[in-house]
């Protein structure tokens, strides 16, 4: 017969026929239950017809069968959809006969033998996607966003990354609304249709998982320049904006050929096609998409001017460009097996892009920052109700594990593997697994295995970083034999237990380690004794450093041949994501503080001096006790400040507290107020101090001249805006006229921003005349203005929940584009006070919001970026 088949928009109830209707709650989804397709899909043609009202959407599959005689059912995702027509080979396909459609699946009930073509026509409405998932519209423009699952929402497929294959893309649309068409690899055809309509053609010559599937269309123009790769291929390059929006590119696209620059240089990767396309979007639930040459960026991490985009917002963009042209090799050339294997392509290329920051900026800074960030947000996350492996177990919503634990401690798991096979051996690893699986969906064991094969390495158990959550607690105590000249560090460890977890195997944790003699030089390391065995560890030329694997639940490492009791410099780098409780004394840490060759140790031994000292004012503060300043942390503070060997950002980072989470997180039971007021006690007391300090350091450190984004200038920068919060906290009518002249003379947004945010920390007159004065600058610029949102939903000020409220309510604000949410929503909830105020109004806030946020875009939280 040649009746279409026509059936009902598969949201409704799943008709009659289904045997077994599909319930509305998602099915949790098991890492042990892992099943190769049954069907492998060889090339993928679609054709989408984009309209105001619908888009239609067609797609014709190769399939074939990945094992001869196969005669199993063909289950396709599909969600949003409507089924308007389905062929096998040209011929009509029955419903109910030849297939089944449920609420989230179309089933080919008994596809041919051998290999078939598959032609699917849909109709989706990317009008009405609030869910910024599939295709949707940003600001006029469509746009797409498929990873994890959201390529079914535009049409049936086998929505999982282990299906890979060839995609050619032909986009139809008008073309006066829509002149600019992309999507991935090469533009081989392009040309006008009737009505006003014109289309492009493009082929992607490379195999590809759904989730990198990208299309864009609308009006935009773009900054264009190239790039010339190791091999001489020429590379257009493009970042497509906004008319208006062009000008603030120029960052963008230096990042961008830094990156593939530095990927040739330090990895031997080169980009494999002749076009790079960026598109930034205005609505966009993550930071950006890594989808084949068709990166699609949230705005935020794209546009910059020195007069809208603060330093970090600078460093962020050059930070995710990089990241998402890296996915190019890390995700894309070899991507995951399934979305278990997540942390396979994060980790990694979270890893990849944080040492592309670091040699372009400043290495022991970018370390300081990730650690601190990985123990303010990681380790309590780690530490609740959400802990998970780094490789999950099971998920019932794949969006829900974009975590920090996926991410960052990923990251630091990748870290790891360079740490104990060291720089060579790590490189020779990559380049096995790349040998190895290019063009394949892995796991991560065999990422484990391309390292230990490469090095012919026994890491023992390692994997056990995948599957075990849980930040592990190791301790140390180390003894010195005066006669013997040995000195001895006994190490045990402790991972707590987690939910689903409450027994854990001992890990594998390297320990950077380096030993100081009295006048703080680092002592020559020659041999160790560990387990039974002694170990050489130089023979000829000195080591000052070396890498103790711990691996049992206690084991003790013996140094021989040390002359004198050494201080020992412990975890240098921070080679393991432990929290780590040693028995240096207070004396240690100032002296590591002075004289460790090890930056990050430099750093650490203050943190660690700064987080004992607030620890115990909490305790102070929660037995009423009157809160004194011991006036050594005084003494230690001002000798960093007027310290001129030292760099300033250094100096910056050293002089800043550790962060109220990564305190709260120490605490058996978290005090947000206590926590909360000890530090705003101690910045308090400091500015009080070092007043003429901290004069000096806004003084010397001036902008003069043009903005300037390289490592000297931001660190000055840095050092003039910690120093101007610090002094602001004073409140004092002289110091306020100091901070207001700053932020009437800046020239650039990150001395403008620093500025009002320490006038901020007073509410007054003051702060809300600098507040309104930003706002009128600024309200043409939606990026601009969403800093002005988080600064105030940040305010520590009492019952700012209300204002808050008030803010939602403001003609800026708009519940459906999420980096507003992010600003505002996620500003209130990441400043503890007023979140967890004891009234439970700041929970009470979050749970309306979260009401109204979960029907317009679920995907919405609170990244912490
Ligand atoms: N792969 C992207 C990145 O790390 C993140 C996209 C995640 N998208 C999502 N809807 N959860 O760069
Ligand atoms: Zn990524």
């Amino acid at each position: 017969g040649g009746r279409k088949s026509i059936c009902s928009v598969a949201t409704e109830p799943a008709p009659a026929q289904a045997e077994e209707p599909e319930m509305d709650a998602p099915k949790e989804v098991f890492l042990k239950d892992y099943k190769k397709p049954d069907y492998l899909f060889e090339s993928v043609d679609l054709k989408f017809q984009l309209g105001e009202d619908k888009t239609i959407v067609s797609s014709n599959i190769a399939v074939y069968p990945r094992e001869e005689g196969t005669s199993s059912p063909l289950v396709l995702n599909g969600s949003d959809l409507k089924l308007l027509s389905i062929k096998v080979d040209g011929k009509d396909l029955k419903m109910s006969e030849d297939y089944k459609l449920e609420l989230r699946h179309l089933t080919l009930l008994s596809p041919p033998n051998g290999a078939f073509k598959l032609e699917i026509v849909t109709e989706i409405d990317p009008i009405r996607n609030t869910s910024l998932e599939g295709l949707y519209k940003s600001s006029g423009v469509f746009c797409t966003q498929c990873e994890a699952e959201g390529f079914r929402k535009i049409t049936f497929y086998q929505d999982r990354p282990d299906v890979m294959a060839k995609y050619t893309c032909r986009i139809e649309a008008n073309k006066e609304k829509y002149p600019v068409l992309l999507s991935n690899g090469n533009l081989i055809e392009q040309g006008d249709l009737e009505d006003g309509k014109h289309y492009s053609l493009w082929e992607d010559p490379h195999k590809k998982p759904c989730y990198l599937f990208a299309l864009v269309a609308g009006q935009l123009e773009s900054r264009d320049d190239s790039f010339v790769t190791c091999s001489g291929r020429k590379v257009a390059l493009r970042i497509w904006t906004p008319a208006q929006d062009v000008p603030k590119t120029g960052h963008a696209m230096y990042s961008l050929k830094a990156a593939m620059k530095w990927d040739e240089e330090v990895f031997g990767l080169e980009y494999d096609l002749d076009l790079f396309n960026i598109v930034a979007v205005p609505d966009f639930n993550m930071g950006a998409m890594e989808n084949k040459s068709l990166n699609i960026f949230n705005s935020k991490l794209v546009l910059a001017s020195p007069e809208t985009a603060s330093d970090g917002d600078y460093a962020s963009i050059l930070g995710v460009i990089g990241h998402e042209y890296f996915h190019n090799w890390t995700g894309n050339r070899v991507t995951c097996r399934d979305w278990f294997q997540l942390s396979l392509k994060e980790g990694l290329t979270v890893f990849r892009d944080q040492e592309f920051s670091s040699d372009m900026g400043c290495r022991p800074v970018k370390r300081i920052a990730d650690v601190s960030k990985l123990r303010n947000y990681q380790f309590p996350q780690d530490a609740g109700p959400m802990a998970h492996p780094v490789r999950p177990h099971s998920y019932i919503k794949m969006d829900n594990f974009y975590t920090v634990t996926v991410y960052e401690k990923g990251a630091e798991v990748v870290r790891m593997y360079k740490t104990l096979l060291g720089a060579t051996g790590f490189r020779k690893g990559m380049d096995l697994y790349f040998q190895r699986h290019d063009g394949q969906a892995v796991t991560c064991e065999d990422f484990y295995a391309a390292m230990c094969d490469a090095n012919g390495a026994d890491l023992a158990n390692f994997l056990q970083w995948y599957s075990q959550a849980g930040t592990p607690c190791v301790k140390v105590v180390s003894s010195y034999n005066a006669e013997a000249k040995t000195f001895s560090l006994k190490f045990s460890q402790e991972v707590p237990p987690t939910p689903g977890q409450p027994v854990k195997e001992p890990m594998f944790i390297p320990v950077a380690v380096g030993l100081l003699d009295s006048t703080g030089k680092d002592m020559p390391l020659s041999s160790l004794y560990s387990n039974g065995v002694l170990k050489t560890i130089s023979s000829g030329e000195p080591v000052y450093t070396t890498v103790l694997h711990f691996n049992k639940k206690e084991e003790e490492f013996v140094f021989s041949n040390i002359p004198e009791k050494p201080v020992p410099s412990l975890l240098r780098g921070y080679s393991a994501p432990i929290r780590l409780d040693s028995d240096l004394t207070d004396a240690d840490l100032f002296f590591l503080l002075a004289h460790d060759s090890d930056e990050f140790n430099r750093w650490e031994a203050g943190q660690l001096l700064s987080r004992k000292l607030m620890l115990s004012l909490v305790s102070d503060f929660q037995q009423q006790k009157p809160l004194a300043l011991n006036p050594s942390f005084v003494d230690r503070i001002r000798s960093i400040l007027s310290n001129t060997t030292l760099d300033k950002e250094f100096i910056s980072k050293a002089i800043t507290l550790p962060g109220e989470g990564e305190i709260m997180d120490m605490m058996p039971v978290a005090d947000p107020d206590a926590v909360h007021a000890v530090r705003i006690f101690i910045r308090k007391e400091l500015a009080l101090q070092l007043k003429q300090e901290l004069l000096a350091a806004v003084t010397n450190n001036r902008s003069s001249g043009p903005y300037v984004f390289d490592h000297e200038n931001m660190a000055r920068r840095a050092l003039k805006n910690t120093a101007l919060v610090y002094l602001a906290t004073l409140n004092e009518p002289d110091v306020t006229q100091l901070v207001l002249s700053e932020y009437k003379s800046a020239s650039n947004m990150t001395e403008q921003f620093a500025a009002m945010a320490a006038l901020a920390q007073n509410p007054g007159q003051v702060c809300d005349e600098v507040l309104a004065d930003f706002y009128n600058k600024w309200q043409h610029d939606y990026l601009v203005v969403n800093k002005w949102f988080a600064l105030q939903a940040m305010s520590d000020a009492p019952g700012n929940v209300e204002n808050v409220k008030k803010l939602l309510n403001h003609p800026a604000f708009d519940m459906r584009n999420p980096n507003k949410v992010y600003s505002l929503i996620g500003g209130f909830c990441g400043s503890p006070v007023n979140f967890h105020a004891k009234d439970g109004s700041g929970y009470k806030f979050l749970g309306e919001v979260v009401v109204q946020l979960d029907k317009i875009n679920p995907q919405v939280f609170y990244l912490h970026l």
